[in-house]
């Protein structure tokens, strides 16, 4: 298989590693990056692996994924819970998503039970910490092959 999978991280998930280790583990997105990267290889895909604090510009990112992304993996943080931009951007894409969390988002507060991207998303894998990006990774693929062959 070729194509590349957008691989979007929204805010403060360039403070991995440091911030609330209990709860978001000590790896770091650096570390997400190339764990991202080898696994995407082994299916013959390229991670194109982002991070961003800003609403707009996650946006304008799924905006431009249309023309050169397969797939979208996407950890949206906070605006997971509250962007209806973010998930009208992914909605208008047309891209198979799936959705990442490090932590088990419904064994937290309650305002992290609801997700927009949700919606959008093929699927969400949550509360397996970094391995979760390589298994939304694994998942892509299989979606990505399927579609192929249908
Ligand atoms: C998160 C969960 C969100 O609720 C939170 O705002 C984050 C990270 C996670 O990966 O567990 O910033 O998306």
């Amino acid at each position: 298989m070729s194509g590349v999978i957008l691989v979007l991280n929204g805010p403060n998930l360039n403070l991995l590693g440091q911030r609330e280790p209990d709860i978001y583990g000590r790896t770091s997105l650096d570390d997400i990056r190339a764990l991202s990267a080898a696994r995407a290889k082994l299916h013959g895909l390229e991670a194109d692996f982002r991070q961003s604090n800003e609403e707009g510009e996650l946006v304008s990112w799924i905006q431009a994924a249309r023309g050169s992304a397969q797939g979208i993996v996407i950890n949206a943080a906070a605006y997971t819970h509250t962007s209806v931009a973010i998930l009208d951007a992914l909605l208008a894409c047309g891209l198979p998503v799936i959705e990442v969390h490090l932590s088990n988002i419904y064994k937290r507060e309650e305002f992290r039970h609801h997700s927009f991207v949700s919606r959008a998303a093929a699927g969400v894998i949550c509360g397996f910490g970094a391995q979760g990006y390589e298994l939304a990774l694994d998942a892509m693929a299989h979606i990505l092959k399927q579609a192929k062959s249908s």
